[in-house]
């Protein structure tokens, strides 16, 4: 279609089929991709490896997950993410990892350190030809306010935990569907009503409801999108 410039902002709760489509757009349009969670998982792996959990201090959760390392790769095609130099990928989506990101990602100076090592990887990427795709939480909020192009994605909490569980068989966790719903409206809660940076909708970016859309139609609306916004070239 043609190669974007600037930043496309992609929001949302989990389970909306925001990495996907996120990578599929980066990918037909020649740009970078920054998956903002995979920096929150990896900070939160740091902190299990540094034999902590939910009850430990406040400080002590900052200090180990501001100590790591964090080193994001930007290919669409196979994007990376890095702790201290060992390939972390398949570690963060494990569930110790998801039952405790949720309250490593609330700790304010875990955010002020991990959105200045996005916005560094954002500028990077904006240096050569090619813009990019940030998904996240507060992209369009915090990360990348003045994004010419913000995307909040939505889905019914039981669409989004259908497809979580579908994510999870197919990288052979087994988790009973239950379980995944409760778990998919524990971190929405945590997630949107924490004090720093909370989920909500930056107020001009565009809904996308993929209840009803398939991969292949969100993408295409996406593409629509950043066309009719002047952003291909
Ligand atoms: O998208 P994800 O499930 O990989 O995100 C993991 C967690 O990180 C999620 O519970 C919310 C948090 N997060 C955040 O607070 N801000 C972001 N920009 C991205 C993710």
């Amino acid at each position: 279609p043609g190669t974007l410039r600037g930043v496309v902002a992609m929001d949302g709760p989990s389970g909306t089929g925001k990495s996907t489509v996120s990578r599929r757009l980066a990918a037909a349009c020649g740009a970078a991709y920054l998956d903002t969670g995979a920096t929150y998982r990896a900070a939160t792996l740091a902190v299990l490896r540094a034999g902590l959990d939910e009850s430990a201090p406040a400080a002590e959760l900052v200090a180990a997950a501001t100590a790591a390392r964090i080193e994001s790769g930007t290919d669409p095609a196979g994007p990376t993410i890095r702790l201290d130099g060992d390939d972390v990928a398949a570690e963060i989506r494990g569930p110790a990892v998801t039952g405790l990101v949720s309250a490593v990602s609330a700790l304010s100076e875990v955010r002020t350190q991990l959105v200045k090592e996005q916005q560094a990887v954002i500028a990077a990427a904006l240096t050569e030809p090619g813009g990019i795709v940030v998904e996240g939480r507060d992209i369009g909020t915090v990360v990348a306010p003045d994004a010419p192009l913000k995307v909040y994605l939505t889905a019914s909490d039981e669409v989004r935990a259908a497809r979580r569980g579908r994510q999870d068989a197919r990288a052979g966790r087994g988790v009973d569907s239950a379980v995944t719903l409760a778990d998919v409206r524990r971190r929405d809660r945590l997630d949107s009503t924490r004090a720093v940076s909370p989920l909500h909708r930056a107020p001009d970016a565009l809904l996308v409801d993929t209840d009803e859309l398939s991969v292949e139609a969100v993408l295409e609306e996406l593409l629509r999108l950043v066309s009719e916004r002047g952003l291909l070239t």
